[in-house]
Order: C-alpha cells, then sequence, then structure tokens
C-alpha cells in the first residue's frame, strides 16, 4: 500500500516541477505526448515574472497582480506567488536553466504590460518556456522516484465508495484503457485554449483536466475569465504564433492599417495596458476595418532576430519580415484564469484530487492575468502540492467506479472551436452565449457527455450568468461592471439547473 504512487495528469512545467518536488515519493506522469510535445508551457516566450530588480518588491508585484485582475484577485494567493517567486527562479537557474544574463552576471528583466516594473526573467530572449521544459525533462528521465508513461491520457477519474478520488481512466498508446489507482490524482492538464478556433494554445489542451474534475462533482472557480492575447499573428495559421508582450515592452507599437498607434486612446498605459484592454481594442480596430499591426522596425529593427528568435522565426516562416514589415495581430484565446477551484496547496473539493498550474482556479490571477504571471504559478503551485502530497497516507480502496467522458468526434469539435471563437470571445452577449449552449445540449444529445461540451458548457454558461463586465469578461449588453465584485463558483449541477431559467428568460 504504502508505495501507492501519486497520479500526475499532464505534462508542462507544473506537473514536472510537482514530480521533481515529490522526491522521493513515487509518481506517475501521464504525458499525452512524448515529454515536451503539445503542451502550452513549452511554448511560453515572455518568461517568469518574479520581483528580482533592485527598484521591486513581491509587494509590488502582489500589487501589480491585483490591479490587473479586476477586482477578483485573492490577495493571499498573489502574495504567496509574489514571495515565493525568486526562490524557484534561484532553483531553475541552479538546475541550469540558462536565463538571461547581463555582463555583471545579473539577470535581465524585461518589461511586459501592467506591470510596474520590468521583471519578467527571460531565457534566450523569447524561449523561456523551451528553455525551462528542456531543463525539466532532463531532470525528470534521471529520477527513479518519477515514472513517465508518454502518450497515454486520463479519460475519466476514479471514485471509491467513500467519494475519494483514486486513480484515473488512463489510455493508452494504443487505445486500450486501463484503471490507474493511485494515493491521489493531480489534475495539471493545462488552460482551455484548444477549445477555441483561434488559440495561441496546442489544440490538445481544451481543459481536459477541467471536464474530469466537474464530471466527478468539483466546484469550478470563474471559468468564464478566458485571456485573450492581444497580439497573436494574424497569419491564418492554428495555433496562432504569439508575438510577445516583451516585444511591446521594448517599444513595439501597435498600428492600425492607417498607420495610427491608437492605444494611447483607449488607455493612458497605451501600448502596455492590461492585456484584456489591448485585446478588446485591438479586436475593435479589426472590427471597424481598420486592421491591426504590431511595427517592431525602430524600436528593435536589426535586433530582432537576437532579441526575439521564436517570434522572428514565426514571422520569417510566413513571409514577414519583422525588421522591416508590420505583423498583422489579432487576439486569441490565450489562457485560463479560473479553473478547477483550489486551496493554496492545490487542494479541489474533492478529496484526493489535487489541481495546479493552468487548470486550477486559485483566485491568484482574478479576472485578468498579469503578464508572465503564469509559468511562476506553476513553479509555485507544483512546489506546494508536492510538499503536502509527500505525506498523504495510502488508502485502501473499496468499491471504485469509474467516471468517464465520451468522446466529441472531430466534425462536433470544429462546430464548437467555431462557435466558442465567434460566441463566447473578447467580447460576448446573451444571444451569442445561448447559442453556445444550444450547440453543446445538440453535440450531447448526439455523443453523450463529452469532455469539450462540459468545458464550453461551464466557460459559456458562467459567462451568461454574469451579467456585467469585468477584466477578460466583456459583456456588449452588460458593458459596466457590478459594483461589489463576485467570484462564479460553480458546479456543473448548478449550471444544469440554472441553464433553462436563463433560456426563458
Ligand atoms: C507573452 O509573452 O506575451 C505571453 C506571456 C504570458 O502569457 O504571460
Amino acid at each position: 500500500m504504502a508505495k501507492a504512487p501519486i497520479i500526475i495528469v499532464g505534462a508542462g512545467v507544473s506537473a514536472l516541477w510537482c514530480a521533481l518536488r515529490l522526491h522521493p515519493t513515487p509518481c506517475v506522469i501521464l504525458s499525452p505526448a512524448i515529454l515536451g510535445r503539445a503542451c502550452a508551457s513549452s511554448w511560453a516566450q515572455g518568461g517568469i515574472a518574479s520581483a528580482l530588480g533592485p527598484d521591486d518588491s513581491p509587494l509590488l508585484h502582489a500589487e501589480d497582480t491585483i490591479r490587473a485582475g479586476a477586482g477578483l484577485v485573492d490577495t493571499d494567493a498573489a502574495l504567496a506567488l509574489a514571495r515565493l517567486g525568486p526562490v524557484e527562479i534561484k532553483t531553475l537557474f541552479d538546475m541550469g536553466v540558462p536565463f538571461d544574463v547581463d555582463q555583471a552576471g545579473d539577470l535581465i528583466l524585461n518589461l511586459e504590460g501592467a506591470h510596474s516594473r520590468p521583471r519578467v526573467a527571460r531565457v534566450t530572449g523569447d524561449a523561456a518556456g523551451k528553455a525551462i521544459m528542456t531543463t525539466l525533462i532532463t531532470q525528470v528521465r534521471v529520477s527513479d522516484h518519477i515514472h513517465v508513461r508518454e502518450k497515454w491520457s486520463a479519460h475519466g477519474l476514479l471514485r471509491d465508495a467513500r467519494g475519494h478520488i483514486c486513480g484515473v481512466l488512463a489510455k493508452s498508446p494504443d487505445g486500450g484503457i486501463e484503471q490507474l489507482l493511485g494515493r491521489a490524482v493531480v489534475l495539471a492538464t493545462g488552460g482551455v485554449g484548444g477549445l477555441y478556433a483561434t488559440t495561441t494554445n496546442p489544440r490538445e489542451v481544451w481543459g481536459a483536466g477541467m471536464a474530469m474534475a466537474a464530471l466527478a462533482g468539483a466546484e469550478i472557480l470563474d471559468p468564464e475569465f478566458v485571456q485573450f492575447h492581444p497580439t497573436a499573428m494574424a497569419l491564418n495559421r492554428t495555433p496562432a504564433p504569439l508575438a510577445s508582450e516583451a516585444l511591446r515592452g521594448a517599444g513595439a507599437q501597435i498600428l492600425n492599417g492607417h498607420g495610427e498607434a491608437f492605444m494611447a486612446q483607449y488607455d493612458g498605459m497605451g501600448d502596455l495596458a492590461p492585456r484584456d484592454v489591448v485585446a478588446r481594442a485591438v479586436a475593435k480596430e479589426i472590427q471597424a476595418g481598420r486592421g491591426a499591426f504590431l511595427d517592431a522596425r525602430l524600436a528593435i529593427g536589426a535586433q530582432f532576430p537576437e532579441l526575439f528568435p521564436s517570434a522572428f522565426a514565426a514571422c520569417m516562416e510566413n513571409g514577414i519580415d519583422p525588421r522591416e514589415d508590420v505583423i498583422p495581430i489579432a487576439p486569441a484565446a490565450h489562457s485560463l484564469m479560473g479553473g478547477i477551484a483550489t486551496d493554496s496547496d492545490g487542494r479541489t473539493t474533492l478529496p484526493g484530487l489535487w489541481a495546479i498550474g493552468e487548470c486550477a482556479g486559485t483566485g491568484a490571477h482574478g479576472g485578468n492575468r498579469l503578464a508572465s504571471n503564469s509559468l511562476l504559478e506553476c513553479l509555485v503551485m507544483g512546489h506546494r502540492a508536492a510538499y503536502q502530497l509527500a505525506d498523504m497516507d495510502a488508502q485502501a480502496r473499496k468499491g471504485v467506479q469509474a467516471l468517464p467522458l465520451a468522446p466529441l468526434p472531430a466534425e462536433g469539435m470544429m462546430r464548437l472551436r467555431r462557435a466558442m471563437s465567434a460566441h463566447a470571445g473578447v467580447v460576448r452577449n446573451a444571444r451569442d452565449l445561448q447559442s453556445v449552449i444550444e450547440l453543446v445540449d445538440a453535440l450531447e444529445a448526439q455523443h453523450g457527455t463529452t469532455g469539450p461540451t462540459i468545458v464550453a458548457r461551464l466557460i459559456a454558461g458562467a459567462a451568461l450568468r454574469r451579467e456585467e463586465s469585468r477584466g477578460a469578461h466583456y459583456r456588449s449588453d452588460f458593458p459596466h461592471p457590478h459594483e461589489v465584485p463576485e467570484h462564479s463558483a460553480l458546479t456543473l449541477r448548478d449550471l444544469e439547473e440554472v441553464l433553462p431559467q436563463a433560456e426563458q428568460a
């Protein structure tokens, strides 16, 4: 009994960090692809935000996080991220992550939107995610307490007779399904971008963890708060390559097709306003037919390939030389502020079930995540969860019940992704959100309760219920915020009960 492993579902930074920090407690990682592939962490460009500069402090970092979060940030969660960040970065540095340093050996810190100080530690310009993942994968592969199952995924949770989550339904590379029992299950499945047609995330990342947790009855926090990155490259590529916010931190400007730098008209912070503000402004210019572009020619120019190699490669592959041309941009679904509700250590509302990283809703991001706080959260939460899980006792399991998710066929997924981008995107209204829910009902009538339809129901349902505009959730039919900010804390059952009333309204 004592050796039953912790099961970690997902293989991004939070999963690998948690697994490493669990040492010597045995754990199994279910990685849906070869480690490092099809994983949003590997694509993270900006870096890790943390109070590392001489004129900075964790308190200032927490204040910026709280200000960006539109009234919904949990102060303790934001403070924990800000306070623990510098230690995690030092550990990564000592492990060999090649953070960019200046001639004196000090970390080079980028400025990004809504940060009052430069505080984003970067690697090889805009390749932080890839570099961190490379270091962590190397460590994981030589760690005896970690068993990685590559090309394995989870298709549902297992629950024992006492209602404790005790394992997962694991799908092998050849399609066989196995009941994998564990001491606890940690969901680290990432965000929901893959549920949208226009996204910066790998398609595979559509919220599987949230679906499994919701089906088992877990509470979900603020699923309507999906962040749209304002400067995804509009190159007819899916997923859309990202033009990191650090480009604007280095002086690049957003222009419309008339060459006008329009951001100052929308917000006093101009191009470095919080992400929700910039995303709406960019969407508005595009909708008005003026188009939107990122201009790095003057501010970055010849240094572009060296400072932003990932963005440079994406531009050049698509026939755009950003040293000479402006880059066409459009908002794209990028990250999730809410998620499976957890406490500050990653415990969900279901015994035995934990969630870390983007799939978790800790309240740290409120209604609008501060740039480059996500890798930070992956590290801090991965570590905190591991610390608690390492001491967990093994339990005898009786009466194990499986809670499987049905698959959504490709054609249904395509319809759902298009509907989410068109009707649950940067600007929402009741009629459009209702149409998403009608599609979800129709798809479930045909295919049963599938993972993607559960997640779409949660996002659209919570967005429909939130009759205000706040942070990344903007309702054209309710353009103002309520006086008192409130979280959405709901279960799938709550939504199923409430939605018919919304239909009658
Ligand atoms: C970016 O580099 O703009 C993305 C980083 C983030 O999403 O925080």
